[in-house]
């Protein structure tokens, strides 16, 4: 096998609306990995799922492929609601190499299907797009964990008729967002044209294809970036910042590039100045079946990226999800803590002078949010992090274009002292855990208010 030592992992991020299949594709991949005999192989992460070559090569029924790709394995990173992969995207850049859009193919578009494929198109992020649920089509005929093609010719020429005329809904709706995409076997260049793989997550029918086409694109991204340093500092991404018992906070997190080391000095992004403060612990979850939470985590002394462990170290508390993890040496700390800070003023976005006022709930939503309403021409006054407080109210009572007078927060709360104000002072605020409902909303006010 080609496999070299310093060749990072591709980030495969699985995106897309709710119900759709996302967890049980994985599941459908790690399970089957599983039954082949590779569960020691095998890591779950957090949030996150080590998927190695050997094991993808062997679903893919195909071994000669173990010689032709030289990627060590891949990162399936689940994503429980839109919001957490705008989080993961929104560092570093390349944080999801590689993404799988899942859309039922029953149910055709929805509000997070077309966000996830705003949030790709921004970060040219290349990706396929699977129609998920084919068993759930009437009269279906399942052949598990076959190869799509194979499953398709067992089908009655009806029920192949309704999957045909299903699947080209979903290419319709593609070309309307923007997108020319065809099935995957009649595509040749998967960068420009979106491969459309029908799939079940339950029989596992086109999970074969699936795989192998991501190998395909995995295999480009590694040759265009294959400058990614794995022995050099590590970098990488919060995921959450969760209390532990018997650790105190800790970070969960993906580390995208370098190496993380026990003992290691980290720089931390918040709020306020940067934390500074030293790996206690490096936590890798253990195998999956594996529920006792006291026991799940194995300490290890180091991790190369890409990776999703669990850290404990002292100060934590403040860590902002979203926000960048650094390890520094003493001859780099300044100069990392001049970069962590900056990509946190990076957030505190240019803004007009009248505008509304937003609060999101991470970097990655706020920057997601910010986005949303600059496309839809919808000034800004004032954005941050954190749920709405007295202060955000009163600043936006002060603002005299009516329509300004407004704060938009997206999975935010409204602080217990904020509330009375919001009554006293007639401030309007939009509240959703969906952003384009928010934005929708905010619109929808406006005409209401103008007529
Ligand atoms: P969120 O994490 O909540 O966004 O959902 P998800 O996209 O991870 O969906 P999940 O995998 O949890 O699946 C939702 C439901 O759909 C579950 O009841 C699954 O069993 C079912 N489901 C997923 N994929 C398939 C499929 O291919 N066929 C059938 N019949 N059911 C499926
Ligand atoms: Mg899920």
């Amino acid at each position: 096998m080609v496999v070299k030592d310093n060749l990072r992992t591709p980030i495969v991020c699985v995106m897309g609306h709710v119900d759709h299949g996302k967890t049980s594709l994985l599941d459908m991949i790690r399970g089957s990995a599983v039954v082949s005999g590779e569960a020691g192989a095998i890591t779950q992460h957090i949030g996150a799922t080590e998927v190695p070559i050997s094991a993808i090569v062997e679903k893919c029924g195909n071994p000669g492929l173990l010689d032709k790709f030289m990627v060590p394995g891949l990162l399936f990173i689940d994503t429980p609601g839109h919001h957490a992969f705008t989080t993961l995207r929104s560092r570093g850049g390349a944080l999801a190499d590689l993404a799988v859009v899942i859309v039922d193919i029953n149910e055709g578009f929805k509000p997070q299907t077309i966000e996830s494929l705003n949030i790709l198109q921004q970060h040219k992020t290349p990706f396929v797009v699977v129609a998920n649920k084919i068993d759930k089509i009437h009269g279906w005929n399942p052949q598990k964990g076959a190869p799509f093609m194979t499953s398709y010719n067992k089908q009655s020429e009806h029920v192949r008729g309704s999957l045909d005329t299903k699947f080209y809904e979903v290419v319709g709706e593609l070309y309307n967002h923007g997108f020319s995409s065809d099935r995957y076997d009649r595509v040749n260049d998967f960068q420009h044209n979106i491969g459309v793989i029908p799939i079940s997550a339950i029989t596992g029918e086109g999970i074969p294809d699936l795989l192998m086409v991501l190998l395909g694109l995995a295999q480009r991204f590694l040759e265009s970036n294959l400058h990614y340093n794995a022995e050099g500092p590590g970098v990488g991404t919060v995921l959450e910042v969760k209390e532990e018992r018997g650790l105190g906070t800790t970070l969960d997190l993906i580390l995208y590039d370098g190496v993380l080391k026990k003992g290691d000095t980290i720089v931390v992004g918040c709020l306020g100045e940067p934390i500074q403060t030293k790996v206690r612990a490096v936590l890798k979850p253990r195998a999956l079946s594996e529920i006792n939470v006291e026991d799940k985590f194995k300490q290890v002394s180091k991790v190369t990226a890409a990776v999703g462990v669990k850290i404990s170290a002292p100060h934590l508390d403040g860590a902002l999800s979203g926000g960048s993890v650094r390890v520094a040496t003493a001859e780099t700390l300044d100069a990392v803590v001049e970069e962590v800070r900056n990509e946190i003023e990076d957030v505190q976005i240019d803004t007009d002078q009248s505008g509304i006022t937003i609060k999101a709930d991470t970097i990655g939503s706020l920057e997601a949010l910010v986005n949303e309403l600059k496309k839809e021409d919808i000034p800004i006054r004032k954005a941050n992090v954190g749920d709405i407080s007295n202060r955000d109210i009163m600043e936006a009572f002060a603002i005299e274009d009516p329509f300004h007078s407004v704060i938009v927060g997206f999975n935010v709360n409204i602080l217990p002292d904020a509330k009375e104000k919001v009554r006293s002072t007639g401030v309007k605020v939009f509240m959703n855990d969906v952003i384009y409902r928010l934005i929708d909303d905010y619109r929808d006010w406006v005409k209401e208010q103008r007529a």
